[in-house]
């Protein structure tokens, strides 16, 4: 007998990511604005991020991170049928970024579509690609976080060109039967959440339907980080009630990586074992949506996370959004 839709579970068959060639360290920053090594080491962890090039766009950084999770799964672009890219830094205002590496890819029918959460838009995503999955809908998703924020900071505030990088993450689920216990492997809970009251706190002044400009990245990074530990932590915790887990079942914690205090409090929190934490922050800064899957590719690549594993995302940005998935490697 066969279980019911209830029972269908997207499974992690492939992950991939893409790095821009060009490494930007603190010490290079230091002769670009006024700021030291010892402050964003201090106050954030990071100590390398990676810039786009010429014609290294979103959608080329996706790509390439795309092919190589199909690579991984041992699947061509045409196995897809359900495309989704989180950005908030697409190619252009329209189309979609997804639909540029729908073509790139050589998909040639399902459906691609952005989906915007800024730095929770990988979290949004695979939420919502789990959800097509587990409606028999659509039978393998490609879900890819892909940003260039590089082309958002404003080079002469040194309080956010620190801070970010660019990249591009990606990872192929596919639609398998389980028993419907946390035993499956895949997604097993999503929690996203929002609260747009929060919107001046984190934001790019421009836009198409505004001034028609794209706009430079703003943050109050204090208030940003008042509320993050908070936030993140209780979709863990939404996470963990909705399938009888605790802090002690995690084999891996794979955060949204902006700053290592933040990831570190959120661990300490919740009792995460210190040895439990993938952190990439101090080598790509702060990517975005793409900062999850650069994390968790680099933990699969080099052996950390394996088939099995009990892994949990989360992420925090802005609007506000962010969210958690607990997903069984
Ligand atoms: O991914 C989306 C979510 N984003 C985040 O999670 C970011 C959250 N926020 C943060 O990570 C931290 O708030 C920051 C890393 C952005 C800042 O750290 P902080 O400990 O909150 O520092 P602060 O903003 O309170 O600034 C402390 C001081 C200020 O000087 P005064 O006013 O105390 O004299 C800043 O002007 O540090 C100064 N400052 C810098 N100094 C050297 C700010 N940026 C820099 C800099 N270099 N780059």
């Amino acid at each position: 007998m066969t279980s019911g839709p209830t029972h269908m579970r997207s499974v992690v068959a492939g992950i991939g990511s893409f790095l821009p060639a060009r490494k930007v360290s603190n010490a290079d920053l230091e002769k670009m604005v006024d700021t030291t090594d010892d402050w964003i080491v201090q106050r954030t962890g990071i100590r390398n991020r990676h810039i786009a090039g010429e014609g290294e766009t979103t959608s080329v950084l996706a790509t390439h991170a795309a092919n190589a999770a199909l690579a991984d799964a041992g699947l061509t672009g045409n196995d897809i049928d359900l495309l989704i890219v989180a950005t908030s830094t697409p190619d252009y205002t329209f189309p979609s970024t997804a639909t540029q590496v729908q073509a790139a890819i050589g998909m040639l029918h399902g459906a691609a579509f952005d989906v915007q959460a800024v730095c929770s838009g990988f979290v949004f995503a695979m939420a919502t690609a789990d959800k097509f999955l587990m409606s028999g809908s659509h039978r393998r998703a490609l879900v890819i976080g892909a940003e260039t924020f590089s082309r958002l900071l404003d080079w002469n505030d040194r309080t956010t060109c620190v801070l970010f990088g660019d990249g591009a993450g990606a990872v192929v689920l596919e639609a398998r039967e389980g028993a419907g216990t946390i035993k499956d492997r895949g997604m097993l809970t999503t929690h996203l959440r929002s609260d747009g009251r929060h919107r001046e706190k984190l934001y790019v002044d421009g836009g198409p339907s505004t001034t028609g400009t794209v706009g430079h990245l703003r943050m109050s990074g204090r208030d940003v980080f008042r509320h993050a530990v908070s936030m993140v932590t209780d979709v863990m915790v939404d996470a963990f009630a909705a399938t009888g887990t605790t802090a002690e079942d995690l084999d891996w914690f794979v955060p949204h990586q902006a700053n290592r205090r933040i990831i570190d409090a959120s661990a300490e929190k919740l009792g995460i074992a210190p040895g439990k934490i993938v952190v990439t922050v101090d080598q790509h800064g702060n990517t975005s949506a793409a900062s999850i899957p650069l994390a968790l590719c680099a933990a699969v690549k080099d052996g950390r996370i394996k088939a099995g594993d009990l892994v949990m995302i989360e992420a925090m940005g802005g609007g506000f959004t962010w969210g958690s998935a607990l997903i069984r490697w």
